[in-house]
């Protein structure tokens, strides 16, 4: 179990986060929404270790980690494909720097290809891709690494709303096969909704978590239940939170437009 506790982060005066609490139980998925800049991306990079927070700690189980570099299946915001790696040779990128033997990684690699939808395509290079491609084979890699815990951070976040739907699908399937536990930021509330057994909303900056709830759908999902009144009645409710928050960052714009009219 991730448990997350008093979390401040500040870059010089900007102050980024303010006393977060989360937490992410075995196997479940948890969904973190918030406006553009509240700090989500760096949430995940002081989870995963990457940032150092001002304050607060990280708790595994119940004790404390300091040093959580490697600790973490991690998919930051952009894909991060090594250009000059196939897709096999980026698949197996956090297994190699962890020490597995290659031809082992390798091997699973391969196996996991049709599963993620990548099949003949083991040794194409990233450029040669669509976008869905590269984020799934940004999402083999991350579950090569074979941590209990997923962060990602807008998976789906490039790609076209159609495609984006697939992915969702393709992302339930797989997260209820291989029952890790997930922590998810995104900007799509029916995103999180469908896919999360929890949703966080966070403030504008500097990001707090503004409110928690489970999400009423039973499992396992599909896309149908996006018309369920149950959903569509917490989505709307959801929105609603969050739209206060978006106001902060959006209120410029109408102005801006009026005056090129
Ligand atoms: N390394 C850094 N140095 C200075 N400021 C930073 C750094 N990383 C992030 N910030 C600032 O921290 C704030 C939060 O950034 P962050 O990337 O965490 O936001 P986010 O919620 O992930 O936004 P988005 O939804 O657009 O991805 C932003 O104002 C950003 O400019
Ligand atoms: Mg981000």
């Amino acid at each position: 179990m991730l448990t997350v506790t008093g979390v401040n982060l500040s870059f010089g005066s900007l102050q980024v986060l303010r006393s977060i609490d989360i937490s992410v139980n075995p196997g479940e998925f948890v969904a973190l929404v918030g406006p553009s800049g509240c700090g989500k991306s760096s949430l995940l990079n002081i989870i995963a270790g990457l940032e150092q927070p001002d304050s607060g700690t990280i708790q595994l189980d119940g004790a404390p980690v300091t040093k959580r570099l490697g600790l973490f299946a991690y998919m930051p915001q952009h894909d991060a494909l090594l250009p000059w790696r196939s897709v096999l040779d980026n698949a197996i990128l956090a297994a190699e720097v962890a020490g597995v033997d290659r031809n082992n990684a390798r091997r699973r690699a391969r196996e996991l290809l049709p599963a993620f939808g990548l099949e003949g395509f083991a040794d194409a290079y990233p450029d040669t891709l669509s976008g869905g491609m590269r984020q799934r084979a940004a999402f083999l890699r991350t579950i090569l690494s074979d941590r209990p815990i997923l962060l990602l951070d807008e998976p789906f976040g490039a790609l076209d709303a159609l495609t984006r739907r697939l992915m969702q699908e393709w992302l339930l399937g797989l997260t209820a096969s291989l029952g890790r536990s997930v922590l998810m930021v995104t900007h799509d509330l029916e995103e999180a909704l469908m896919l999360a057994d929890r949703v966080a909303l966070m403030t504008a900056r500097p990001g707090r978590i503004k409110w928690v709830e489970d999400v009423t759908l039973p499992r396992p999902r599909h896309p149908e239940m996006a018309l369920d009144p149950a959903f569509v009645e917490q989505k709307a409710r959801l929105l609603d939170e969050l739209r206060s928050e978006f106001a902060g960052i959006t209120t410029q714009q109408p102005a801006v437009i009026g005056a090129t009219r």
